[in-house]
């Protein structure tokens, strides 16, 4: 089994783990960064072109647009920079584990995004920011953590989750349990979507009474 293959299944083992009992996430995160540190310089040429089709149709019925967005699990940045491109006047902060992703999200970083899109090292289980900052938190093949989105994002503000090949990405919740995850948290509008290989999954935290 090579590398690659390895990686996709330590990745899908993780996010079952994870899903199951998230207290589990401090014995695979040392492990998790270790992995995207050593492949960052080469994960965008280990993706297919279309690989964000998914979260760009869920990205299309976000309304109305975010002022502060997070792209979680932002990996070299592309979901950031998709958000920055579909909201002119957001500011867009991509967060990722591993050193490296970020210093190759940096380098890929447009010029004319650099006032608007930043990338921070966090963990998105314990995440640097006040409560209720963000209008929007997005995820692409990246593993949630409920009750941190749900802190971090405001009273009617969005959540998105999309995963590049459906069912068949290494890191993949089912929509059934990102909707039963999110109800329990008091979420409404939810939204499915399905675009070239890929699902999506859109929610709302709602306005308090
Ligand atoms: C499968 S990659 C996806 C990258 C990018 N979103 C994409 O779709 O191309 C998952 C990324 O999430 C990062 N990651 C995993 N767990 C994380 C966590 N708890 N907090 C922040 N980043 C995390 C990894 O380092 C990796 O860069």
């Amino acid at each position: 089994m090579n590398r690659r293959v390895l990686g996709q299944k330590f990745a899908r083992l993780a996010t079952n783990a994870v899903m199951r009992s998230p207290q589990l996430w401090r014995v695979f995160r040392p492990l998790m960064r270790k992995q995207f540190d050593a492949i960052a310089g080469t994960w965008d040429t280990m993706r297919a072109a279309d690989h964000l089709a998914p979260y760009e149709a869920a990205l299309e019925a976000v309304e109305p647009q975010p002022a502060r967005t997070l792209d979680l699990g932002t990996g070299t940045g592309q979901g950031a920079f998709a958000i920055a491109r579909r909201f002119p006047e957001a500011e867009v902060v991509g967060v990722d584990l591993a050193t490296a992703m970020v210093e190759e999200a940096d380098r890929k970083m447009p010029d004319d995004l650099r006032r608007r899109v930043r990338f921070e090292a966090a963990d998105a289980s314990a995440l640097p920011y006040p409560g209720e900052s963000f209008g929007l938190v997005a995820h692409a093949n990246m593993i949630p953590f409920f009750d941190e989105l749900d802190r971090v994002l405001q009273p009617g503000g969005q959540a998105l989750f999309a995963f590049s090949l459906g069912e068949e990405t290494p890191i993949y919740v089912a929509a059934e349990r990102l909707r039963t995850e999110l109800e329990r948290r008091g979420f409404i509008d939810f939204a499915e979507f399905t675009a070239g290989k890929g699902t999506a999954f859109l929610a709302r935290k709602p306005v308090r009474a």
